[in-house]
């Protein structure tokens, strides 16, 4: 179960809708675990009770009031219950943690895509999740028209998908550009390829990442 004493590694998986990172997550927790090494999967915002309570207020698609400021809170204070409750205490026990969705979709939908201010997303954020940050980021990346399709296909319908192309199109440049400035933790995965292909090369990424640091 654990990678080490101390540290653990922490990965996040990003990008638009319908780039199908909730498969993916589970494909490589099952990989890891084929190699002995288990691993706790989180999902944003949600995944703790308290957590799940607030993605249903901010996905309910009859909350069109919300404004972007309380949106931005309430994927903050989404993130610190998940963080004190599942995420640091299992990083600290040294285990491998992946969430499906991190601070980089609130810079991506609610900075590039709402046009908040970015320092401010920073300065919540730093207070939010007290600076703690991905190891490895894997942005799945698929063109907007695709990943809405694929979305509705499985009648994935919420607040935000509902939001028109242009916003779509600004939250995918917003993630491109999180990956242009950080090319050390962001790597961008071509989510456009068949299934297979996305996972392997998902895999591939994460393994090798975890070679270089010696967990693997
Ligand atoms: P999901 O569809 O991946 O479960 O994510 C829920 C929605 O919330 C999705 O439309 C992306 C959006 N979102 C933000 O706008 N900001 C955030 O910080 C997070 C984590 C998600």
């Amino acid at each position: 179960m654990q990678v080490n004493s101390k540290a653990g590694f922490f990965i996040s998986l990003e990008g638009i809708e319908g780039t199908g990172k909730t498969t993916q997550s589970a494909y490589l927790s099952d990989r890891l675990a084929a190699l002995g090494l288990g691993c706790l999967l989180t999902h944003e915002p949600g995944d703790t009770v308290i957590g799940e309570k607030i993605r249903e207020v901010l996905l309910h698609t009859g909350h069109k009031e919300m404004t972007f400021m309380t949106e931005l809170l309430l994927y903050n204070a989404a993130r610190a219950q998940l963080l004190d409750e599942k995420i640091r205490p299992a990083l600290a026990r040294g285990m491998i943690v992946i969430t499906d969705r991190f601070s980089d979709s609130t810079v991506a939908y609610q900075g590039y895509g709402r046009g908040i201010d970015l320092e401010l997303i920073a300065s919540l954020d730093s207070i939010a999740t007290q600076c703690t940050k991905p190891d490895l980021t894997l942005l799945f990346d698929v063109d907007i028209e695709t990943g809405l399709r694929r979305n509705r296909k499985i009648n994935k319908i919420d607040r935000l998908e509902l939001e028109d192309i242009a916003f779509h199109t600004k939250v995918r440049h917003g993630f491109n550009e999180i990956a242009r400035k950080d090319t050390g933790r962001v790597r961008i995965i071509d989510a456009s390829l068949p299934l297979e292909e996305v996972q392997e090369a998902a895999w591939k990424v994460l393994s090798e990442e975890m070679k270089k640091k010696g967990l693997l």
